[in-house]
């Protein structure tokens, strides 16, 4: 399979005096993300409205849900800017409890980072706030709230929020944006309460029993065979992993949370754990009128996570139109220089569980965050992180405001702002802090884990003068 992709990679001609082939008409109608209202017209300023509230939608045929949204959609609306764009969201929360909005993965001052009480008030229901900032970096970034977070994120609240190169090559194929994620459904629609199940379900984290790709359920999704498509992977859900399965096919990966990868990775079946992006070409090959479904397929992420789990649909790939010829991929030029571990700091986190507490109590080295103290980092500063996950679940590990780069295990060279974890496994990653003092944060991405406790803050402070 992966042989097939990478011979992909370098094969094909084409036929510069024929029109070229395209897409079956509407093909991603019924999946497409709503782009949000850019009200500035400098075309170096997106500025847009954006609303959290409460709303009815109709998710299952068993009756209404109860959602929190965005906008009013399911999910929020995509927000697109390019590099060095200012993006000014005028922020309106018409929701019931305070909220905030984090920015995954954006390189934002601390100020405009939502973390209620450290790096901004909480905002209050029927409360604005203008987040405003600059966008440094190309690649597939989300938001999503950061209060009461398993609950709000588990009700709706979430978006895709894209950053364009316009230096990056064309011809990378059509573009599809899907933000996975699931919602824990009754089967009248209703929502479970955000801590159904109790402390067993919030040391397993919940997942929900209805898969989503864009807010629906078994969307389908038109391709001509043999044209390039380009998805772009948002993995939204509060606890689920993502492997997924296109059956008799395979992907390209281009790029990650931090953008294109120096070079493209063959992959049959990737796996996004919470948080993570994943940025993939994909040729669909079928039979015209046939249909392939794409599958999530259960991802070992510790003891008792993959018993008895079969496949589940996510999305279904229709084929129309006569195979078209497969254009040649261009070429991928990111060049990213391996940071210096020399003279780092090392800081050293466990993630622990505090066994026989009730409720569930979660920490980092045994501490959990409404007792931890800030680590402490300056501007300039490079840090090498050892994380030594000490439970039988692996942990999703998201570093607000930086991008680091995995040392351990070994992997290909990207750019990561979340990183998996294994059960009792040991991960390190180096970083390094640019201008951008202030409060920041680091939790497991399973957001019952991180609301049980298991996330800390870092105090980045200038140098002394
Ligand atoms: Cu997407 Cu603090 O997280
Ligand atoms: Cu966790």
């Amino acid at each position: 399979m992966a042989v097939l992709a990478m011979s992909w990679l370098g094969c094909g001609s084409h036929d510069e005096s024929a029109p070229a082939p395209s897409q079956p008409p509407g093909w991603d109608e019924a999946i497409r993300l709503t782009p949000s209202q850019d009200r500035n017209s400098d075309p170096n300023v997106v500025e847009i409205d954006l609303e959290a509230k409460p709303t009815d939608l109709s998710i299952i045929s068993g009756g209404p849900t109860a959602t929190w949204t965005y906008d009013g959609r399911l999910p929020g609306p995509l927000i697109r800017a390019k590099i060095g764009d200012r993006v000014i969201v005028h922020f309106t929360n018409r929701l019931p409890e305070q909220t905030t909005i984090h920015w995954h993965g954006l390189r934002v001052p601390a100020a405009m980072d939502g973390m209620p009480g450290q790096s901004q008030p909480p905002i209050a229901t029927n409360a604005s706030f203008d987040y405003d900032f600059i966008v440094p970096d190309a690649s597939t970034f989300w938001y999503h709230p950061h209060l009461n977070s398993a609950a709000q994120v588990g009700d709706g609240l979430y978006g895709a929020f894209i950053v364009d190169d316009p230096a990056e090559p064309a011809g990378l194929g059509d573009e599809v944006v899907f933000v996975l994620s699931d919602m824990s459904l009754n089967e009248d629609g209703s929502l479970q309460a955000p801590d159904a199940g109790g402390d067993i379900a919030t040391l397993f984290g919940r997942e929900g029993g209805t898969l989503l790709v864009n807010g629906k359920v078994r969307p389908t999704l038109k391709a001509r065979p043999g044209l390039p498509q380009r998805w772009r992977f948002i993995n939204a859900a509060r606890t689920r992993y993502y492997q997924l399965s296109f059956p008799n096919h395979s992907f390209v990966r281009i790029g990650g949370d931090g953008g294109l990868l120096t070079e493209p990775i063959a992959v049959d079946e990737p796996v996004l754990a919470p948080a993570e992006r994943a940025d993939l070409i994909v040729v669909p090959q079928g039979t015209p009128g046939s249909d392939v479904v794409v599958r999530w397929v259960a991802f070992d992420r510790g003891w008792g996570t993959t018993f008895n789990r079969p496949p589940e649909d996510l999305f279904v790939v229709h084929f129309e139109g006569e195979p078209a010829e497969t254009p040649k991929l261009p070429a991928i030029h990111r060049k990213i220089d391996p940071l210096s571990t020399d003279g780092a700091t090392p800081i050293d986190l466990s993630l622990t569980w505090q066994t026989g507490t009730t409720p569930l109590v979660l920490g980092i080295n045994n501490v959990p965050f409404d007792q931890s103290t800030p680590l402490m980092a300056t501007v300039g500063e490079t840090q090498v992180w050892t994380l030594d996950n000490t439970m039988d679940w692996a942990h999703p590990f998201h570093l607000h405001g930086f991008f680091f780069q995995v040392l351990e295990p070994p992997r290909p060279l990207e750019w990561k702002d979340t990183v998996n974890v294994p059960a009792h496994e040991t991960v390190r990653f180096v970083v390094r802090y640019d201008e951008r003092p202030g409060m920041w944060m680091f939790h497991c991405h399973i957001l019952d884990h991180a609301e049980a406790g298991m996330m800390g803050s870092l105090m980045l402070m200038d140098p002394p003068r």
